[in-house]
């Protein structure tokens, strides 16, 4: 048996935990009609069979119909979730992890135009900054109401085979009650703590009546809101107290912080280049001071911080949520000695702004995540072996060489730079974006064991790909800025990469004008402020940066509104012209009847990127398929046999941004998808 500390079993009441790392509760928007079917299931069984201890499936799933999703949870007020749940739960158990699920009521945390259009409740009128509804105040008939509903749905889950079931209790409607911040009642669920805690117990008291003893219930709370007037600190430790000796519980869950603004809840769920495992030392408190059996999750990403966290002392159960979507298969890895392999999460939270924004959570850098019925984890042997040349060391060729390498090929990449990355490497120039670049060191640390061979500093062309008689060509290139869209001036304005790279020095009084709304806007706003420039960002867009989402356009403000710079939506540039040693920029807007000059000393532009296609072009006529991709073969996931070209000596496929600008999760599963086959 393994000494290893995060190998222990652990002994939860009468559930034996086979380790001690868990999946917190985390929504991944992946139901069909609010129940959890083949493709959450299989999402949640690839956990299991990496060898998790506990996987604690949905994130606030709803018990009642007035908690309609925001974007798309488990409505477990439905009768018809039982037998998902049962298929389920036998799935994960039969992989031998545990499996319980979170229920919630969002209280005020949702909106009142989706499901059936109920008015949103909470105990006050105070409207939640991220969601925006103007809740109606709870009524006594609502909360008679909504605690019998928490007894029915967790009622069910017993039923559908689970382990147990964790409340949500950090700025859903159960905190909203604890919190002296969103309780505007008067008793006897309103005021003293005894009181504002009453509707949390009533829940438990519920469902412990309901469910029985044999049964795990667990309260996942904020111990510390972090909020002025909120629950503070002392208050927090006598919330966990209470919890404790109510006897109601098996197990704390703690949270520090707040989630009702983004930036409060990327504080919660920290990103990239925010500090590992802030809130550890505090659940430790907590641990120490209940001695309560507790667990914790928050930017807990390798396994030596989760060691640590155990081996310390300071939770029972750690929690590496994010981790496990980027790689399934941790414990695996961790009791096979192989931690060196594990795909380490870069804290780029993709996946859970895209919940808002795209409707699935995807991992940047693993797209089978999300994708198990279709997209391989592991990738199996190919029949035979091929010689397969890549061109371009970004994250769509080392993906493509990485997956090439897997199957069992020989594979050569030729990078025209010193150094693999691509469009990485200059993101990673941002010191608080510097754990992207890690979505390249893995990848070429996969393909120096898998014997990929590289060519750096080599700008590959036809010869150079033709002499290594290759099977299959990938050309992963990817594109160069955008600039050449104004009617006038062109030639005056620089790139935002121009900018990041250093290639270019910051102006003093810069108009840098986005209609990306990517990162790389942003990204040359802060290098520019921080160099001591005025800057403004114009977008003709509604919002600026909005390909930026939520969590990850909290860093940016934090640094750029301090640097004072400003944002100007719904104009466009239109055209630049020099006037001494100042630019003059004459601004319009797709509205119509604008016509604005302004002055600036450099002008940047962010516009995407075109594709660097050249290669692409002068090897096609020698393919045999002519470079075109089948989709319907692409998307079945069935070979590539498109056949064009009787002289075709090998198969040419594009990939990535040398398609056309998108991004690194698109650029990875386009090589994915495709060499899984070849
Ligand atoms: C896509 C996604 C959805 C989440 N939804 C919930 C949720 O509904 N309830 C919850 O308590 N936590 C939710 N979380 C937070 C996680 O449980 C966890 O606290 C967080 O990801 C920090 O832990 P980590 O750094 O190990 O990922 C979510 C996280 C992700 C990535
Ligand atoms: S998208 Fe980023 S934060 Fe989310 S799981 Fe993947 S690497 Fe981790």
């Amino acid at each position: 048996m393994s000494n290893d500390p995060l190998l222990q079993p652990y002994q939860l009441k009468h559930l034996t935990l086979r380790n001690r790392i868990i999946v917190t509760a985390h929504e991944p928007a992946y139901p069909e009609d609010g129940m959890p079917k083949e493709r959450y299931r299989a999402y949640t069984v690839e956990r299991a069979k990496g060898g998790v201890a506990m996987t604690m499936t949905a994130g606030s799933a709803a018990v009642s119909k007035d908690s309609p999703p925001v974007f798309n949870n488990l409505l477990a007020y439905k009768d018809e979730i039982v037998p998902w749940i049962r298929e389920m739960t036998d799935a994960v158990h039969e992989e031998g992890a545990a499996i319980m699920i979170q229920l919630t009521h969002l209280g005020r945390r949702t909106r009142w135009d989706k499901g059936e259009w109920l008015p949103v409740v909470a105990p006050s009128h105070h409207r939640e900054a991220s969601h925006r509804a103007f809740p109606k105040k709870i009524e006594d008939w609502d909360i008679e109401r909504i605690i019998k509903d928490f007894a029915d749905a967790a009622e069910r889950m017993k039923a559908g085979g689970m382990d147990g079931v964790e409340l949500e209790a950090y700025g859903h409607l159960i905190d909203q009650f604890n919190s002296p911040l969103t309780n505007d009642l008067d008793g006897p669920y309103g005021g003293s703590l005894d009181n504002r805690m009453r509707f949390c117990f009533d829940v438990l008291k519920a469902i412990r009546t309901r469910v029985g003893d044999d049964f795990i219930l667990g309260v996942r709370y904020t111990a510390d809101e972090c909020l002025p007037g909120g629950t503070g600190r002392e208050e927090g430790l006598e919330i966990s107290k209470r919890l404790k000796e109510s006897g109601l519980i098996d197990y704390l869950n703690v949270i520090r912080g707040h989630i009702d603004t983004d930036a409060g809840l990327t504080d919660v769920i920290p990103i990239q280049g925010m500090a590992n495992s802030p809130h550890l030392d505090f659940a430790g408190e907590i641990r120490a001071a209940t001695k309560f059996p507790t667990f914790h999750a928050a930017k807990i990403p390798d396994v030596a911080t989760a060691r640590h966290a155990i081996a310390s002392g300071k939770v029972d159960m750690v929690g590496m949520t994010r981790a496990h979507m980027t790689d399934p298969h941790i414990v695996r890895k961790i009791i096979e000695k192989r931690e060196d392999d594990i795909r380490p999460c870069v804290g780029a939270n993709y996946c859970l702004d895209r919940i808002y924004q795209g409707g699935a959570a995807y991992c940047i850098h693993n797209a089978a995540t999300g994708r198990e019925l279709t997209m391989p984890h592991t990738i199996a042997k190919a029949d035979r072996r091929k010689k397969v040349v890549i061109v371009g060391a970004g994250p769509a060729g080392l993906e493509a060489a990485r997956v090439a390498g897997e199957r069992g090929h020989d594979v050569v990449v030729f990078e025209a730079a010193n150094d693999p990355g691509g469009q990485i490497r200059l993101t990673a120039q941002s010191e608080r974006r510097r754990e992207m670049i890690s979505i390249i060191d893995w990848r070429m640390s996969q393909c120096e064991k898998l014997g990929v061979t590289f060519h750096f500093n080599t700008w590959a062309e036809t010869e150079t790909v033709q002499a290594e008689n290759p099977d299959v060509v990938i050309i992963a290139t990817g594109g160069m800025p955008h600039t050449e869209i104004l009617s006038k001036g062109n030639e005056l304005v620089v790139s935002a990469w121009d900018i990041i790279s250093g290639d270019v020095k910051p102006g003093s009084n810069v108009l840098i004008f986005d209609d990306a709304g990517d990162h790389s806007g942003l990204q040359a706003a802060e290098f520019l402020a921080n160099a001591g420039a005025k800057v403004e960002i114009m977008t003709p867009d509604r919002s600026f940066a909005p390909e930026v989402m939520a969590m990850n356009l909290v860093p940016y403000m934090r640094s750029l509104q301090k640097l004072d710079v400003t944002f100007t939506v719904t104009y466009r540039l239109e055209s630049v012209e020099k006037n001494g040693n100042q630019l003059v920029a004459h601004v319009g807007s797709d509205y119509g009847g604008v016509n604005k000059q302004r002055t600036f000393d450099q002008v940047v532009i962010n516009h995407g990127t075109i594709p660097l296609d050249e290669l692409y072009f002068e090897l096609k006529p020698a393919s045999s398929n002519l470079g075109e991709i089948s989709h319907d073969q692409l998307i079945d996931g069935r070979p590539q046999t498109v056949w064009r070209n009787a002289d075709g000596k090998f198969q040419l496929f594009r990939i990535g941004d040398a398609v056309s600008a998108r991004n690194t999760h698109a650029a990875i599963y386009d090589a994915l998808r495709l060499l899984k086959d070849i």
